[in-house]
């Protein structure tokens, strides 16, 4: 990038002679400025924007996160975004040039699991025709990613935990030992603890699992996103298409409970019914004004603005609470009540 930078500085200098040169560099280095700012990302095929201020001091923990081998879970609510930032750990850690591999832990019964986790080999079980390597051992030097976590029963939460310290396992039937190498990233949008608390999670492999807790902000708290998503779903269906003033208020002010999934529905739906260029708020099925923490009002925008200030300083900090709150002038103590009582502690990290 700054060769680029160098390289158009120098084609301008050629072109208008060099008396221009300090109007110049003032000029490239806001185009670069401009372009850095960018919030379009791409993990692994997947296209993410990041552009409210907590996403992004999640993005920059994300990165400093994925260069350890520590385990991490991911905490957020339902099409909030946890696949994404799963692959960007990946992505950004010392692993991505080697297999990534996702398994939605609620999605197949127990019996599949076990042997889509740990393989198995010919003669298992009736079926069983060829050896079959396990997602474990395909991920080797990798990152598999284990969404909906708090569905693996008991039974595979023991397993797991065993491979997780390290601990040879066989494939199912198998009678050689196979050891791997993988970082394990998990989701849910369970609360673990209540889990754990109420039996259906082992202690054990939820504090195995919780080196490192991130969390995912739901939309509604991070409005900031609303209008870049918004505009990056439409532009993918249709880039002809635009959002008048009044669309995009109803779409900030709407509370979102299914998060960017279903904004991208909303948008798309719009799109396809809209009869003009343009999507008014009459083509939305949004009620306006329905999001209470968006609504004008002393006390809500006096509340606005501390959570920007908390969320810019922690920004600035890199996500570091304690340099956040020095920032702020209030105690470490303070701002984490703060972001519990928004609801939108976006990170837990246990550095
Ligand atoms: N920052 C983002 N930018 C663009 N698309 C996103 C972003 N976050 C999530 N999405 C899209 O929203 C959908 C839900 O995201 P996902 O990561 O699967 O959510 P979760 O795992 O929390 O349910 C996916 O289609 C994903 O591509
Ligand atoms: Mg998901």
């Amino acid at each position: 990038m700054r060769q680029t930078v160098a390289f158009a500085k120098w084609v301008f200098l050629s072109l208008l002679g060099c008396s221009a040169e300090g109007a110049l560099t003032a000029m490239v280095s806001k185009w670069y400025v401009a372009m850095s700012s960018d919030c379009t990302h791409v993990f692994l095929g997947m296209k993410a924007i990041i552009a409210s201020p907590s996403m992004r001091a999640l993005m920059t923990l994300a990165e400093r996160v994925a260069r350890s081998n520590a385990t991490v879970l991911i905490l957020g609510e339902s099409g909030s975004g946890k696949e994404v930032l799963a692959r960007a750990i990946h992505h950004f850690s010392g692993r991505s040039e080697k297999p990534w591999v996702d398994l939605n832990c609620g999605a197949l019964p127990e019996h599949l699991i076990e042997s889509e986790l740990f393989g198995y080999d010919r003669g298992a079980f009736s079926g069983a025709n060829t050896n079959k390597q396990g997602l474990f051992e395909l991920a080797d030097k990798g990152t598999i990613f284990l969404d909906e976590v708090a569905e693996l029963e008991r039974k595979m939460q023991v397993k797991l935990l065993r491979v997780l310290d390290g601990v040879p396992y066989y494939r199912l039937g198998g009678v050689k030992k196979v050891s791997v190498d993988v970082r394990i990233v998990a989701a849910t949008n369970q609360e673990l603890e209540t889990a754990v608390a109420d039996g259906r999670f082992r202690a054990d492999l939820y504090h195995r699992l919780t080196q490192i807790t991130l969390r995912v902000p739901p939309l509604r708290q991070r409005i900031e996103d609303i209008a870049p998503l918004a505009c990056h779903f439409l532009a993918q269906h249709d880039p002809s298409l635009r959002f008048s003033p009044d669309a995009m208020e109803v779409l900030e002010r709407h509370r979102w409970p299914g998060n960017i999934r279903e904004l991208r529905n909303v948008v798309i739906r719009a799109a396809v019914l809209t009869m003009g260029g343009e999507i008014c708020a009459e083509d939305l099925p949004l009620e306006k004004n329905s999001h209470p923490e968006a609504a004008s009002g002393p006390a809500s925008s006096l509340e606005g603005m501390e959570r920007k200030m908390i969320f810019e300083a922690l920004n600035d900090s890199n996500g570091h609470q304690q340099k956040a709150a020095a920032k702020l002038g209030i105690s470490r103590r303070t701002l984490s009540r703060k972001l519990k009582t928004y609801d939108s502690d976006f990170t837990e990290a246990r550095l």
